[in-house]
């Protein structure tokens, strides 16, 4: 194992309830529409304008949005998103993380981030985190979101390794098909049988190591 490709919302930080919260107050005011609480599962690693497209499916209103009026309802999401995340700070990262970070830079393997997020710079600068990485995949440089793998080969390609040397951290079913697919160990941080297709999952980022990490990956290519 030569190199850790990490998810950001949901793994780094706990932003995955206000990329929900955003996504239920843009339903409510502007499509009068009560999004369910399971729906945050689904929105997990989706890209912004995919998931727009599921909600407006979800309601069957999909077919009133011309392509203008959806990029500015993804627009003002984000706005509501930014105001939800601007007091965001070191004391935002997950239990565990930075314990991670410093163990798995001691044994020189690479950081790389592989977000969805166009606001994933943004947030690991907030959270004092950007010059920990050694890459960050660029979303609107792939051709294919999550559960497509073009983003966790994109983290492996920027510091040039394969991706058989890379094991990657997730907490959504997409971005765990994205990892198996780029043929990358996966880490679940979740639910256990949600995330049942990672090959190891813990239920807290608390619970992340070095060790394990090795350990899994180990496993996999054995
Ligand atoms: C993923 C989140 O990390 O990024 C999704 O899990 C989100 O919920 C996606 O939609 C895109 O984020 P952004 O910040 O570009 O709207
Ligand atoms: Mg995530």
């Amino acid at each position: 194992m030569k190199e850790c490709v990490f998810d950001l919302d949901g793994v780094i930080t706990d932003t995955a309830k206000y990329h929900f919260a955003a996504w239920k107050k843009l339903a409510a005011d502007q499509l009068t529409l009560q999004l369910p609480a399971e729906f945050e599962t689904e929105l997990k690693g989706i890209s912004r304008i995919d998931s727009l497209i599921r909600i407006l499916n979800w309601g069957k209103i999909r077919e009133h949005y011309n392509d203008q009026q959806i990029a500015d309802l993804a627009a003002q999401k984000n706005d509501y998103y930014l105001k939800e995340i601007a007091n965001l700070t070191a004391s935002d990262i997950l239990p565990g993380i930075t314990t991670l970070i410093n163990q798995l830079q001691e044994h020189d393997i690479q950081l790389s981030l592989a977000s969805a997020s166009k606001n994933a710079p943004f947030i690991l600068k907030k959270l004092g985190l950007d010059d920990r990485f050694d890459a960050i995949a660029d979303p609107a440089k792939v051709a294919h979101s999550k559960p497509a793998p073009d983003i966790f080969l994109e983290g492996a390609a920027e510091i040039n390794l394969p991706p058989a040397e890379c094991i990657g951290i997730e907490d959504a079913v997409a971005g765990i098909q994205a990892i198996k697919a780029a043929g990358m160990p996966a880490i679940g941080v979740g639910d256990p049988h949600e995330l049942r297709q990672a090959d190891e999952v813990v239920t807290s980022t608390a619970k992340l190591s070095f060790v394990l990490l090795e350990s899994v990956w180990r496993r996999v290519n054995s």
